[in-house]
């Protein structure tokens, strides 16, 4: 077994990650979501996390996001130690979430949800500042556009949307201000087969505009279509990475399930965590 901090060569590199992340620790009372997760992201790079149910890949993106604080653990952000307070604080260092509980106000329409906590103002005088609501309706529109996201009528609240549309609606938003990362905790799961691929679409178009993604998901046939690495989480614990060109389904699920040792992986491959 590879010692915590080994690296193989697939990972040496001086480039310095995006996002790099050291003894990461959440216990809720005894239960061990996370504990001393180790996690790195390249520029560019696109990675996936699977594992099983209740492995801790939210409570993961929970941490990272500013949604709940760990009980210890190194963040850092292109090499700064970071803690967010917020997910908003999150959203300001240019990290954009789209949560597997969805974060939307189901009783504002789509250009109040993608500007929510980022309104445009006209005029801007404190608690009496005036909304530019014009603006807000043309740059989502633009943003919807470009993801591809087909909205017939945006000032429809969300309540009168189906599951689908309001993912799309959260996926637009995220992609259209991602500056430093995108996180998408299982973002096609409530999804149909036409939009699926819309979203898978939308992933390639961030992948060309070389913003780094963590992708969540539990449909290997889109992991390995889509990302450059996988990280396996299992029991609270990240077991280990692989690139996508070293491994193969089989062996992810193996890892997945406890069927193969990560130690047991080829040594000039197997990266430990
Ligand atoms: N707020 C909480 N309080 C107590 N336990 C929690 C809380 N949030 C998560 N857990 C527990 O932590 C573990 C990890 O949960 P988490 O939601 O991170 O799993 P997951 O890998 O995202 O699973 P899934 O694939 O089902 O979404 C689970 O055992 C879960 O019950
Ligand atoms: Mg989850």
């Amino acid at each position: 077994m590879l010692s915590p901090t080994s690296t193989s060569e697939s990972t040496m590199s001086n480039t310095q990650p995006v996002l790099e992340i050291s003894n990461l620790t959440k216990h809720y009372g005894g239960v061990k979501a996370l504990t001393e997760a180790g996690f790195r992201l390249m520029p560019g790079e696109h990675a996936a996390i699977v594992g099983d149910n209740g492995a801790g890949k939210s409570t993961f993106v929970r941490l990272i996001t500013g949604v709940e604080q760990p009980n210890s653990g190194d963040i850092r952000l292109d090499g700064q130690s970071v803690s967010f307070d917020s997910p908003l604080d999150a959203r300001e260092k240019g990290i954009e979430t789209v949560y597997q509980t969805l974060a939307l106000a189901e009783d504002l329409d789509v250009p109040a949800n993608i500007f929510l906590g980022r309104e445009l103002t006209r005029l801007n005088l404190g608690p009496l500042s005036v909304l530019n609501h014009k603006a807000m309706r043309e740059q989502s529109a633009s943003m919807l556009e470009t993801t591809g996201v087909k909205i017939q009528d945006m000032s429809e609240t969300l309540r009168g949307m189906s599951g689908g549309q309001r993912q799309c609606v959260a996926i637009a938003r995220a992609a259209g201000f991602a500056k430093n990362l995108i996180i998408l905790d299982e973002p096609t799961a409530a999804l149909g087969v036409a939009e699926t691929a819309r979203v898978e679409q939308i992933i390639r178009g961030l992948k060309e505009r070389g913003i780094p993604l963590i992708i969540i998901s539990h449909n290997l046939r889109q992991v390995f279509d889509l990302v450059d690495r996988i990280w396996v989480f299992r029991q609270g614990r990240i077991i280990c990475n692989r690139l996508k060109t070293q491994t193969n389904p089989e062996e992810i699920v193996g890892l997945i399930t406890g069927a193969i040792d990560p130690a047991d992986l080829p040594a000039e491959e197997a990266v430990a965590c």
